[in-house]
């Protein structure tokens, strides 16, 4: 299959929807990262999605819908209180668990009963629902256990010749993928940090519990049973500034090694990639895949990055570097 790169005009978008609701598969820009859309009400066409991505049946999707007026075609039982949040947070990148309306197929929600949903804020992402006229089942759009795509030459890398189109929106905004709420839940269980801050939901729910090993366990977060934002380099994670003699020692055994740090480093040694991260937590989520991708592609032994406080979106952009790293 030749896949198409589109730039997302107006003629692209109708072009884009006409694939969507003849079963076929679109990689277009969210605010959070690239996803790869079918039609989420059609076994068939999620089940391509599947295929593409080579990614487990077990893995659920996220449902992308326009705004809150679609959430009955999609869960039932929509408690006042996951209203009220999707009023506060909805277009943007916060995805809720709730139950699963019988109109979403089984394989959408990976077998479960429950279905994630959210409305994306990207005006391509928006335009492209719109128009096909359905909900969109949309993981990010990289193979999986590779870094999500935050541009369109990642869509391309990844998954050139097994989808039909790329909608080309330039880069996302966000860097990193959505928050995932479980409403289910009393407290609510944040099941993965992202875009939308640990501390902005408390302020809206009160208490949220943060998922852990055993929920994992429990089946209640299947994503995190999977291998993610795998570079194909070592990734290790090292404390601010302590780092030096682990870098040093794999340069004097022959090997070449990155250094992602947010300060700047005086080392200049051959086989040495220093790659300076913005101090600025946004800013750093916003380049965080692509300076994996970038460092992975130079070909060196072994990323070193260094861990940064877990406040804010420091809670993502952790998260992320240690399943790069695990
Ligand atoms: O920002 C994002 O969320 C991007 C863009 C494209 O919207 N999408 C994305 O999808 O990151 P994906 O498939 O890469 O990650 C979806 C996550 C997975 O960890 C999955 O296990 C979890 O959401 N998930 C989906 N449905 C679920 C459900 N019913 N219960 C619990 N977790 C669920
Ligand atoms: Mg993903």
């Amino acid at each position: 299959m030749r896949t198409q790169v589109l730039e997302a005009t107006p003629e692209a978008l109708t072009r884009a929807a006409e694939v969507i609701r003849a079963g076929g598969l679109v990689a277009f820009p969210t605010e959070t990262v690239y996803g790869l859309g079918a039609d989420a009400l059609s076994a068939v066409a999620v089940a391509r999605i599947f295929e593409a991505k080579e990614r487990p049946r077990g893995n659920p999707l996220i449902v992308h819908v326009a705004d809150a007026t679609a959430l009955d075609e999609v869960a039932v039982r929509v408690t006042d209180r996951a209203r009220e949040v999707v009023a506060s947070f909805w277009p943007g990148p916060l995805t809720l668990v709730l139950d699963r309306a019988a109109a979403v197929p089984l394989i959408t929600t990976g077998g479960l009963d429950t279905v994630a949903v959210r409305a994306p804020a990207h005006p391509v992402a928006q335009a492209l629902i719109r128009s096909a006229g359905r909900p969109l089942a949309a993981p990010s759009a990289n193979r999986s256990g590779r870094p999500s795509p935050t541009r369109a030459p990642h869509v391309l890398e990844d998954l050139g010749g097994r989808i039909e189109l790329i909608l080309d929106g330039g880069s996302t905004s966000v860097g990193l993928e959505s928050t995932v709420l479980d409403m289910t839940t009393e407290p609510p269980t944040l099941l993965r940090p992202g875009g939308v801050t640990l501390e902005q939901l408390e302020a809206h729910l009160g208490r949220v519990r943060v998922a852990s090993g055993d929920d994992e366990a429990a089946g209640r977060s299947p994503g995190l049973r999977f291998r993610h934002y795998a570079p194909r380099a070592r990734v290790i994670l090292i404390d601010a500034g302590a780092g030096e003699e682990a870098v040093l020692s794999w340069l004097d055994g022959g090997k070449s090694v990155a250094l992602m740090v947010q300060r700047s480093v005086r080392l200049d040694r051959p086989g040495l990639r220093v790659r300076s991260m913005p101090v600025d937590l946004e800013a750093y989520a916003r380049e965080l895949f692509e300076a994996l991708r970038d460092l992975d592609a130079t070909g060196v032994d072994a990323i070193f990055v260094e861990g940064i406080a877990e406040v804010g979106l420091g809670r993502a952009i952790m998260d992320r570097l240690r399943r790069a790293a695990s």
